[in-house]
């Protein structure tokens, strides 16, 4: 038996319309999209025209010419910070971060370009909005908060972030790599300038495609200068979105993909997937806390929390018990840090990191027994000194 537990790091199984839209465009139609007149361009264009139309209605923007592709969150998230940050800007962000945030604001900050605050967060990885009210200066123009913790599971209060940036008037910018299909976001009413979404995760696209939502008063720097298919007499970059953002030929099989993983989403209802996944979750985390030994982090059993369970059996490496869920029961998870060491410090497990069960779409409730029953073995049999 095979079981995969390891969605928060990429969805899998892809919907069979994922994988037909993009075998579909590559037998079919697999052009340079919009770069030559003839139809099979056109064509591909026009996919993707509409799949930017799609992400907006997603996530509520305003204009789907300010919805950027990328290679994937971190691309989408690099695009935005160093091509936003100038020299003296402050920058707020929370101690659930992933890397993709935290790393290049570190480099940006080690560069002697930007100040950075790392807001503390509980054992829960939760954070009180009051202290980035506190944290604001005069010179802070963005905050950057995740909107649902890859390690503990935990949903930021996006909104009542956005609402202290409104009235603060500085920027503010989401990382939705795991919320975005899982959880409703609007950016208009969360007053979200920025959002940064990948494809391969809750929206069931494939690896290599993410992208951001900017707001329309918004102003990103080109980092990256080439073709676009667009006013290419001038020797100038063109200045508007979304060709500003997107030179080189655009991942078409993710886009595509992309489309089709938002349809399949859409299809089902979100509200219904999500449902569907807290209860598994509910039942996940019910199951190991009657194991003797098991130790679960994050926000506990809760309506507001993400598809996933973070734990460690007592002092047992992470990575040992993934390796033997792997071999020995074909269950296969992520154990470590998750890319995210600022998290493992709020939440008490650095620097060794948890295993993390993280659910998608297609896991069953027998796949959670028999998960439980491998760490029940494994606990018992393995003799581990726990
Ligand atoms: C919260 C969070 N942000 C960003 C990323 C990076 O996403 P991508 O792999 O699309 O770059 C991840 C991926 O694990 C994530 O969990």
């Amino acid at each position: 038996m095979k079981v995969y537990l390891d969605n928060s790091a990429t969805s899998w199984p892809k919907p069979p319309s994922v994988i037909s839209a993009i075998t579909g465009y590559l037998n079919d139609y697999g052009a340079s999209p919009g770069r030559s007149g003839h139809s099979f361009a056109i064509k591909a264009a026009r996919e993707i025209f509409e799949t930017r139309e799609l992400i907006a209605v997603l996530f509520n923007a305003p204009d789907s010419e300010r919805v950027i592709f990328s290679a994937n969150a971190t691309h989408a998230i690099n695009i935005a910070l160093k091509g936003l940050l100038k020299q003296g800007d402050h920058v707020i962000i929370s101690h659930m971060e992933h890397n993709s945030v935290y790393r290049p604001l570190k480099y940006l900050e080690n560069k002697g370009l930007i100040e950075l605050t790392v807001i503390p967060c509980n054992e829960k990885g939760e954070t009180d909005t009051r202290l980035i009210s506190g944290s604001i200066k005069a010179n802070t123009r963005l905050v950057v908060m995740i909107h649902g913790s890859n390690a503990s599971g935990t949903v930021m209060p996006v909104a009542g972030i956005g609402e202290i940036c409104r009235l603060k008037n500085i920027l503010f910018m989401v990382d939705a790599a795991q919320t975005a299909g899982f959880i409703p976001i609007d950016i208009q009413k969360d007053n979200i300038d920025i959002l940064a979404f990948t494809g391969h995760k809750k929206l069931y696209g494939p690896p290599g495609i993410g992208g951001l939502c900017i707001k329309d008063n918004i102003l990103i720097e080109t980092l990256i200068h080439g073709g676009t298919g667009s006013k290419s007499e001038m020797a100038d970059h063109p200045a508007f979105y979304p060709d500003r953002l997107e030179a080189g030929t655009l991942n078409t099989v993710g886009v595509l993909g992309l489309k089709a993983g938002v349809q399949f989403i859409l299809g089902k209802g979100i509200g219904s997937i999500r449902n569907q996944q807290l209860q598994l979750t509910e039942y996940l985390v019910v199951q190991l806390n009657n194991i003797d030994g098991i130790r679960i982090y994050g926000p506990g059993l809760s309506n507001e929390r993400l598809p996933l369970v973070s734990f460690n059996i007592g002092r047992i490496p992470p990575s040992d018990i993934a390796f033997i869920l792997d071999r020995d029961f074909g269950i296969m998870s992520r154990a470590g840090i998750h890319c995210t060491p600022l998290a493992h410090q709020a939440m008490g497990s650095f620097p060794r990191g948890t295993v993390r069960l993280s659910l998608g779409c297609f896991n069953t409730q027998q796949e959670i027994d028999y998960v439980a029953e491998a760490l029940k073995k494994i606990i018992s049999e393995k003799n581990f000194n726990i």
